[in-house]
């Protein structure tokens, strides 16, 4: 019997380049709250999809000589595939340029225009090309976007307008009356101190200096603006507003929006704003979930620095990456991405904590009893301990996944597997197979030991449903022998008399210092390679914005350029790529980290005279402080270090 009915989102992804992990985590996400929703009884609904409109798409296509539509469908293509690789249960997904989409936008566009919410104005502002997003002269800093920090254009076209400033009332009500509409409690504050309370400015809706989106049904010299366009996606997959009776009625509204932190404010402003004007109802909650970061800074498609989803599940598995992502970071903060964090804790929590668990108690269960799980004789207070918290974990857990609170729903089930392992060790099986006058007690240990693991396997189904089978093959048990999620609650749900099975181990133990030596070599391969099309892509969009802007003396001032003598150099010992530097400046000699080791071995570098940038930040970089940041100038592909004939510690200006 369905418990109801749950309707989940992600943002739907624009196609301009392959995904990161990053794009991967709210996905991941979305995932494990579908499966944990489909297990305790929901008829659930979990959409996804790409927002394929815009200026910056249609751009990005040209500079391949590409119609949009025809780049865009590739990497599509790429995206679908992804899911399916990362075992991504969506039940639907949309595609923006679907015709079922654009006719919708189009009716809701309508509709607002006809309650007198649209009118026809001229836009005169800037505009982030790559956030897609409109900005005042007081909002952007330094002529760049606030979000990316990327430079903005200055626009100015005849354009409509929705009429946002209308529901300033309403949308200060909603957030004043339901606290929990926006999660985390940081990004509620934010949205209301930063943005509802001084005031909203009503908001361009139309285009009319490209045309690779959606025309506006009234005045087809525009199209509609791909956020009014995207947001609706969350109903238009749904039927609306030509079919109410259908999907739409049974799943909308939304149970939780999940998106990234940078899109909040068009999820909790535009969006409800928007229903509002429909007289639709609002969705019960969104939740912007944190940034996953690389140590440099954001994992950004347009950095180079992306991890690839794709070989990190090639290497270490998907229920392992999944597991990874949603119990290393806390949902509603960033977190750092490394690659010694991934292995540490797959080895920590997977191949030590439940692989072991698993793979000892098979091993036992084969050794003491013949493969046979017995049956339990009478119960000890050790046993009451381990059953007790057996037992309670699933009712924990519901409220965790309840609050969005992924990594602490799986601390809750590896207390448990923890908890287990120290039965083993409390236990001692081992002792207890040496004398025969023990075996009642041996038995029960096992089936404890084994009833546990049924239980835990139950746990993990949303996040590593893989493993779970896995984990039933050993025990020799099929589906529907104590494998629902009401059967957690109750202790003694395993048949005895089954076969166990033993299988390789569920996760392999990774050698860390190896792992890394061949990543590091795989990394090194992959930029030899030629760049597919749809990287180029991006390494020009790249090029674009990092065209830069006229600066003024003021700017250059306030770089502190240095010359400095090199005294010391050696290879970073976790890094190939990088060297780490003694730079004496006049009486100063500090530590520079610097990614020259392809270019220059050490040696060649002591008693150089280099220029540094002595007022930049310091950072750390694979654990070695790096205090300022050496010139060099780079030309097809080689780098060259700018050098000086000029004492240390002279001020170059
Ligand atoms: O924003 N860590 O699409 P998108 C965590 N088309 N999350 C990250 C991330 C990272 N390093 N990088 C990206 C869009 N994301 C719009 C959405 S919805 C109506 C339209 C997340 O492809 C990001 O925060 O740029 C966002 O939630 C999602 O990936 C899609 O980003
Ligand atoms: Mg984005």
């Amino acid at each position: 019997m369905s418990k109801g009915t749950f309707y989940i989102t992600t943002p739907i992804y624009y196609p301009s380049s392959n995904l990161h992990i990053g794009h991967t985590y709210t996905t991941v996400a979305a995932d494990a709250m579908a499966r944990f929703k489909r297990l305790t009884g929901y008829d659930v609904m979990f959409l996804t999809g790409t927002d394929e409109h815009g200026q910056k798409l249609q751009r990005i296509a040209k500079e391949n000589g590409m119609e949009p539509k025809e780049y865009i469908d590739k990497i599509v293509e790429g995206v679908k595939k992804l899911w399916e690789t990362m075992e991504i249960s969506y039940d639907f997904f949309i595609r923006t340029t679907d015709d079922y989409h654009k006719r919708r936008v189009q009716e809701i566009f309508k509709k607002l225009y006809e309650k007198g919410d649209i009118y026809k104005g001229t836009y005169e502002g800037w505009y982030c090309t790559p956030c897609e997003a409109f900005w005042t002269e007081t909002q952007i800093v330094d002529g760049k976007c606030p979000d990316c920090g990327r430079a903005v254009e200055l626009t100015k076209e005849e354009a409509y307008f929705f009429k946002l400033s209308k529901y300033q009332d309403q949308l200060l009500k909603l957030f004043e009356e339901n606290p929990d509409f926006l999660e985390p409690e940081s990004r509620r504050n934010e949205m209301l101190n930063n943005f509802i309370r001084p005031g909203l400015e009503d908001l361009c809706i139309s285009r009319s200096s490209f045309d690779w989106g959606i025309p506006v049904p009234i005045d087809e010299k525009h199209v509609i603006y791909v956020w009014l366009d995207a947001l609706s996606n969350y109903i238009t997959a749904l039927g609306y507003p030509e079919e109410k009776e259908g999907a739409y009625q049974k799943y909308w509204p939304a149970d939780v929006h999940l998106v990234g932190k940078e899109i909040v404010r068009f999820h909790t402003i535009i969006w409800p704003a928007m229903l509002m004007a429909l007289g639709e109802p609002l969705p019960k909650k969104v939740f912007g979930h944190g940034w996953i970061l690389l140590e440099g800074g954001k994992m950004s498609k347009s950095k180079g620095n992306v991890v690839d989803p794709v070989i990190l599940v090639e290497r270490y598995g998907v229920d392992a990456l999944k597991y990874f992502l949603l119990r290393e970071y806390s949902f509603g903060q960033d977190g750092v991405f490394t690659n010694e964090v991934l292995f540490n804790r797959l080895n920590s929590d997977l191949a030590n904590d439940l692989g072991n668990l698993v793979s000892r108690t098979i091993t036992m269960i084969e050794k003491y009893n013949g493969g046979i799980i017995p049956a339990a004789k009478g119960e000890t207070e050790t046993d009451a301990d381990l059953k007790k918290l057996a037992t309670s974990v699933s009712g924990i857990v519901e409220k965790k996944m309840d609050r969005l609170d992924f990594s602490n729903a799986l601390e809750e089930i590896w207390k448990l597997v923890r908890r287990t392992n120290k039965y083993i060790d409390e236990t001692m099986p081992w002792m207890l197979a040496k004398e025969e006058a023990n075996k009642e007690r041996l038995d029960t240990v096992l089936y404890n030991l084994a009833d546990s693991i049924r239980i835990i396997s139950i746990l993990i189904q949303p996040f590593m449903h893989s493993t779970t089978k896995k984990i039933w093959v050993q025990l020799g048990l099929d589906e529907g022998q104590g494998t629902t999620w009401e059967d957690t609650f109750v202790f003694g749900k395993l048949p005895s008399g089954l076969k166990v099975k033993r299988q390789a181990p569920l996760f392999p133990r990774i050698d860390v210092a190896e792992e890394l030596k061949a990543l590091e070599d795989m990394g090194a391969k992959k930029t030899d390679k030629k760049q597919q099309p749809q990287d180029k892509a991006e390494s020009k969009e790249v090029a674009k914005t990092q065209e830069k802007p006229e600066i003024t003396i003021d700017d250059f001032a306030k770089l502190d350029l240095k010359v400095g003598t090199v005294l010391e150099c050696k290879k970073h010992p976790k890094a190939d790529k990088l060297l780490i530097l003694q730079v004496k400046i006049g009486e100063e000699t500090r530590q520079i980290v610097s990614g020259i080791a392809e270019y220059y071995s050490p040696e060649a570098l002591i008693g150089q005279k280099v220029v540094v940038v002595a007022n930049l930040k310091a950072i750390k970089l694979r654990g070695e402080e790096s205090k300022g940041m050496i010139l060099a100038a780079e030309k097809d592909g080689t780098l060259t270090l700018v050098t000086a004939n000029i004492d240390d510690g002279a001020t170059v200006s």
